[in-house]
């Protein structure tokens, strides 16, 4: 095993770093392409400089750098996680696998270690999916998956992707120089706090993921009829939001008694929004997941269905738009087997767990095989600002990290 030099004190004061990047005052909140995520980004970069490595914004704003191997322009391993969070966040979903990987490569520098592969540290712009309402935008990219369409997408305030991009000093007909090709990539490895209470429960550290859940994400907009709140009698009444009301209601009916499958209203909006009038629109997202997709595209036909009924009994109209659905990813058993090594190489029992939570590998799959190490978090808690985990776990993780880098053996070697 080498000795891995990577500083638990110097990760956990970056991720307080990063979290003041924000446009909650006094949370953290910060978005794809916003100005709190260029400050974010331009603090990873410098870090990734001082690790030794070359590093700028791609075509996408996801900040990424590079370090080259025994001789440059080798193939990568690819390292990271994502830079924007949700709304009144925690500070570790995302950076603590930026900030743990550019640790890793400091470690190695320091050491004047040179590799024979390349390695990259990936800090995604957009992995939640929060201001655009699609998700993986950084790592789609990179995977040369995103279609040109997607970036006419729009924020809530009517603002495309592509002017996002422009806003920021991007150029979004440049998307394609995101791109990677299979074979420039050897693998993809990310550190993730776990937002789960498996590791917790069994007092381990880490652990290593077997899976991503697959998701599928709808937009569902009912119309009914705005009307007096004083005089229109029950039985006469088009209330678009007591429709949306039983939709939501039915969501938790459909996936509760479903082991492994869950299903969340997780927004919701109602016009015109005043209290003595019967609202004439609602709109409201669905996220379903599951481990099996036959299981989740099941739960999904059952929603689409059901919402179609409870709108047909209310007399609204019912409109359904597909956002997202991305099948469940398996994470490499190769790679698996290496991370696992590097896991037991620090006295930590093995354990093995699938992933609730998406995570920017399921993108960066069409190119590359991927690997993911969990961190054990407080309470199994996230995206929630009382997010938490302990130094020395982070300490732990980032060395299992470095172990893994440092032993990696492509599956062609
Ligand atoms: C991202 O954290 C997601 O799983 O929604
Ligand atoms: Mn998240
Ligand atoms: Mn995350």
């Amino acid at each position: 095993m080498a000795e891995a030099r990577v500083e638990a004190s110097r990760i956990m004061q970056r991720c307080d770093a990063l979290a003041r990047h924000s446009e909650l005052a006094g949370g953290l909140t910060r978005v794809f392409l916003s100005p709190e995520g260029r400050a974010a980004s331009e603090a990873v970069l410098g870090w990734m400089r001082e690790a030794g490595m070359q590093a700028s914004l791609d075509a996408m704003g996801n900040a990424v750098g590079r370090y080259e191997g025994e001789r440059t322009g080798l193939p990568c391993l690819m390292l990271g996680s994502h830079l924007d969070t949700v709304r009144d966040a925690g500070k570790y979903d995302g950076m603590l696998g930026v900030i743990s990987a550019i640790e890793c490569v400091d470690a190695l520098n320091k050491q004047k270690k040179k590799l024979p592969f390349a390695i990259e540290v990936v800090g995604f712009g957009d992995e939640e999916g929060v201001r655009f309402g699609t998700t993986l935008l950084g790592s789609r990219a990179i995977a040369g998956t995103l279609a040109r369409e997607v970036l006419e997408t729009r924020d809530a305030g009517g603002t495309s992707i592509a002017d996002a991009l422009r806003a920021f000093g991007l150029d979004p007909k440049l998307l394609d120089e995101a791109k990677r090709n299979r074979g420039d990539v050897l693998a993809y490895a990310e550190l993730h706090i776990e937002q789960g209470p498996v590791l917790e429960a069994e007092g381990l550290p880490v652990g290593v993921v077997t899976a991503i859940n697959g998701f599928s994400r709808l937009r569902v907009s009912l119309r009914g009829e705005a009307g007096h709140a004083g005089t229109v009698p029950m039985a006469l009444r088009r209330d678009a939001l007591a429709a949306a009301a039983e939709c939501i209601v039915m969501v938790e009916r459909v996936v509760k008694n479903v082991p492994e499958l869950v299903g969340t209203v997780g927004r919701i909006e109602a016009k015109p929004g005043a209290i003595n009038v019967i609202p004439g629109e609602a709109q409201f997202t669905v996220d379903l997941r599951a481990p099996l997709d036959p299981l989740r595209q099941e739960a999904l036909a059952k929603v689409k269905s059901e919402i179609a009924r409870i709108a047909a009994e209310r007399r609204v109209e019912a409109r359904i738009e597909s956002l997202q659905d991305f099948g469940s990813s398996a994470c490499a058993p190769w790679l698996m087997r290496q991370l696992e090594r590097a896991v037991e190489a620090r006295g930590v029992r093995m354990r093995r767990l699938p992933s609730g939570a998406g995570h920017d590998g399921m993108a960066i799959k069409a190119i590359a095989d991927i690997a993911m190490l969990f961190v054990r978090c407080k309470g199994g808690v996230s995206h929630n600002p009382a997010e938490s985990i302990t130094e020395e776990d982070a300490a732990i993780g980032a060395a299992v990290l470095f172990d893994f880098i440092h032993e990696f053996k492509p599956l062609s070697a």
